[in-house]
């Protein structure tokens, strides 16, 4: 199932998300709707915070851009080790449209559990050792933004202020023409 993807700086995103406790069909469940989620708004990376769950859950698939690498879900990821510097003008779904510059380790070392509980441990370079970083940063509760300048990132937040009331202006005008609709076909029915 596709879930909306909260949009910054939604409260929800500002929050720490959980250990996950167990890795059981309910949490493949949540992996599979990540993944769903994730290709649907065309992103290579997606955090469960993302979507509204608290709980360390992240999705990758830099495969379009690595050809070499492939789609990974990381259970209680924990970075080990970062080596080297780079870079790169990073996106992210919940900041839809904006993309700026920020400075991560060229090289991660990660361990996380796999979508059957067993503990794998990845070392990744290139687009995926970005979004590694940056989807972890997520279930901190930090966004690529919180590591751009206090200006760029007040920029940010007033055009996403514009996208979010536009997003509930849409919503409204969606609910007030569902209602006729609803009457016309009881009054149908009858
Ligand atoms: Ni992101």
């Amino acid at each position: 199932m596709v879930h909306e993807i909260l949009v910054w700086p939604n409260p929800v995103l500002k929050q720490k998300a959980h250990p996950v406790a167990k890795v059981d069909d309910e949490l493949r469940q949540l992996i599979k709707d990540m993944f769903e989620s994730m290709y649907a708004a065309d992103g290579v990376g997606l955090a469960a915070p993302q979507i509204g769950v608290l709980k360390n859950v992240i999705v990758l698939d830099t495969t379009p851009r690595q050809p070499d690498s492939h789609p990974v879900a990381m259970v209680n990821p924990e970075i080990l080790t970062l080596e080297g510097k780079c870079l790169y003008k990073e996106g992210c779904l919940s900041v839809p449209g904006e993309a700026e510059d920020v400075e991560r380790a060229a090289i991660v070392t990660a361990r996380y559990l796999d979508e059957h509980g067993d503990s794998k441990t990845i070392t990744a370079d290139g687009l995926l050792a970005i979004a590694i970083q940056h989807e972890c940063d997520h279930l901190k509760g930090v966004m690529f933004v919180d590591h751009i300048s206090a200006l760029k990132r007040e920029v940010i937040r007033k055009r996403m202020k514009k996208i979010q009331a536009t997003i509930e202006e849409d919503r409204a005008e969606e609910a007030a023409a569902a209602k006729p609709e609803k009457k016309k076909a009881r009054s149908e029915a009858r």
